[in-house]
């Protein structure tokens, strides 16, 4: 996630942002720049990797000056590189941005902004913005910007500075967080307050949709309309260390909370209002997307899973044959293609060597590939056809969390859009799933409540030598990820089983007291998971069960029962993965193990 630093006062803006961009560092990013104003030209450098290369490049080429913002890029639109890092200027170099989130309708913007002879130097969305100021400009940079706010879409966060009135930068904050840091004779803008705290502890939160007029000795803040907001100071009380897990205890923790969000951030443009998916990166017609005949999907550990889920989607969706395999064996067993086979790779981080391996084997067979990632412009985004960008943000913790469920979000819009345009599946049954789909910030947002349970549960089950997850279709997955989740960060062994298969060998394993976590949210199959349930309580197993609110008979089979807030069963995976990420993260906590970090794992598995 990109990050923004401003600030205007005496001290020499250099190396406040320089600073405070390095305090943002742990949030991920891939590019990084400054603008500062010299007294008579804003000048900007900007530079692809690492903060440091940023420095290099300032070192005996300084920026003088005590005006100035500053930025980390985490790449949504558009590659890394130095042209598409920030601030971005307009045609004449007078107003210079820089921008969190994402400007929807940029494409028309740019369009009439690029009629009216502005010319752009990168790719990015966030560009549009320095120009459409620049368009718009009558001598007040306030009025100006809040023009340009409202004729922006998305969610965004924007610092603008400009030659035109250079004591003042001024800041919005719609759907991307924003505080100003307030000093004596001195004044600061930053995304996060960990940039803010080794100058200031006082600070005001900007709210939803407001704008802040900061000059070195005021801050006004605003609506979005122009009426004037009475702020109240926020004193920051917490360190630097908890202040980049906002709280948390863990980053594990912090991106489990943040799924509402990463959720509705991978949904932002690809679902339209009448629940189309629209895939606009892709912009397939009906004649590729009716070629493909088969679809094999490749990837590693919970990418792998999110292409179980994936598989069962666009199997009943698209009525072509699927196959996931993990990459490591897919790479080296010469996979069968047909003319007209999609290979899909699912790699939140888009390096793991595995998958890329496995990537260029279907590449060199000519497969034409598409590729869902998080990372705009890694290795698999780059050596893919096509490529659907899941919008999590960086994942810090080891295990995956936001990234899996934002993988599962790029697979019902990639389902569904495919449905579409091969006509093969009924319209209404599309709506439906797209329509929970819509449903799943605010679904995951209250399984988040179910904390509390899953917490005391752990406390009681973090001891056990090892666990089962059972379930039925999706359930089955759903309870593969679970199994995983648990494994790499309680150190607990745990055993996914496919319900139905227990009776086949892995019976002999349950005894007395053997924690088992079943799954029931598949309607079709709720019966057949009871009967199931029975079996290993008939074994004196002690299972809690994982079912819908409004359930009646859970609770005369299981010995506890966690209810989840119901929704389509097609979407049930992301609304169980968050209770389980629980449970592992909490039986984590209470074995002392560090949880960020687990033993062994590495979050980038760039060796093969
Ligand atoms: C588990 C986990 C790993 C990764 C796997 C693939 O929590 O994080 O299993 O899913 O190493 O990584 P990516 O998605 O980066 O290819």
């Amino acid at each position: 996630m990109c990050g923004i630093v401003g600030y205007i006062g005496a001290r020499e803006a250099q190396s406040v942002l320089l600073q405070g961009l390095e305090k943002l560092e742990y949030r991920g990013y891939d590019s990084a720049g400054i603008a500062v104003y010299d007294g008579s030209v804003i000048r900007v450098k900007k530079r692809l990797g690492r903060l440091s290369n940023l420095e290099e490049q300032l070192n005996g080429h300084g920026l003088p000056g005590s005006v100035g913002i500053g930025h980390t890029r985490w790449a949504t639109h558009g590659r890394p590189s130095d042209e598409n890092a920030h601030p971005h200027e307009d045609c004449s170099g007078h107003f210079v941005v820089v921008h969190n989130g994402i400007i929807e309708n940029y494409r028309m913007l740019r369009e009439q902004l690029r009629r009216e002879g502005h010319r752009f130097r990168s790719e990015t969305d966030s560009e549009v913005v320095a120009h459409l100021i620049e368009s718009l400009y009558d001598g007040d940079l306030l009025g100006t910007v809040l023009k340009a706010a409202n004729r922006l879409r998305g969610a965004y966060a924007l610092v603008v500075m400009s030659v035109r009135e250079p004591d003042r930068l001024v800041a919005v904050r719609k759907h991307s967080p924003l505080v100003v840091g307030l000093g004596e004779g001195e004044n600061f803008i930053a995304s996060d307050i960990p940039a803010l705290l080794s100058y200031t502890r006082r600070v005001y939160v900007l709210d939803e949709g407001e704008v802040a007029d900061v000059t070195a000795s005021r801050v006004a803040c605003y609506r979005l309309d122009g009426t004037g907001v009475d702020k109240q100071v926020l004193e920051v009380t917490w360190d630097m260390a908890a202040a980049e897990k906002a709280g948390y205890e863990h980053f594990m923790l912090k991106e489990i909370y943040e799924q509402p969000k990463a959720i509705a951030d991978t949904l932002t443009g690809r679902l339209a209002e009448d629940n189309r998916a629209v895939l606009p990166e892709l912009g397939w017609d009906e004649d590729t997307a009716r070629q493909i005949d088969r679809i094999h999907i490749i990837a590693c550990g919970t990418a792998y899973h999110a292409g179980m889920v994936g598989r069962q989607i666009l199997e009943r969706l698209t009525r072509i044959p699927v196959e996931v395999e993990v990459a490591s064996e897919y790479r080296y067993r010469e996979p069968v293609y047909t003319e007209n086979t999609l290979v899909i790779a699912v790699s939140q981080s888009g390096e793991t060597a595995d998958t890329l391996a496995a990537l260029r084997e279907a590449k060199s067979r000519g497969r034409r590939v598409l590729a869902i990632t998080n990372v705009v412009g890694s290795s698999v985004a780059r050596e893919a056809d096509d490529v659907v960008i899941t919008q999590a943000g960086p994942e810090i913790a080891v295990a995956s969390t936001k990234a899996y469920t934002t993988q599962l979000v790029a697979f019902y819009l990639f389902a569904c859009y495919l449905a579409r345009l091969r006509g093969s599946a009924d319209p209404e049954a599309i709506r439906g799933i797209l329509e929970a789909v819509r449903g799943l910030p605010e679904a995951v947002s209250k399984v988040l409540d179910t904390a509390p349970a899953m917490k005391q549960f752990a406390r009681r089950f973090a001891w056990k030598e090892s666990a089962f997850f059972i379930g039925r279709g999706l359930d089955y997955v759903a309870a593969l990820e679970g199994a995983l989740k648990l494994k790499e960060i309680s150190y607990i062994h745990a055993e996914a089983y496919a319900a139905g298969e227990l009776k086949h060998g892995t019976l002999a394993l349950i005894a007395e007291g053997v924690p088992v976590i079943a799954l029931a949210t598949q309607d079709h199959l709720y019966e057949k998971t009871v009967s199931n349930i029975k079996e290993v309580k008939a074994r004196d197993a002690y299972v809690l069960a994982l079912t819908w609110a409004g359930d009646g008979e859970m609770a005369t089979v299981a010995d506890e029962v966690l209810y989840l807030p119901r929704t389509n069963p097609w979407v049930a995976p992301v609304v169980v993965a968050v209770p389980l990420q629980l449970l592992a993260y909490y039986a984590a906590v209470e074995r002392g193990n560090d949880v960020d970090k687990p033993r062994n794992l590495a979050k980038s598995v760039t060796v093969e």
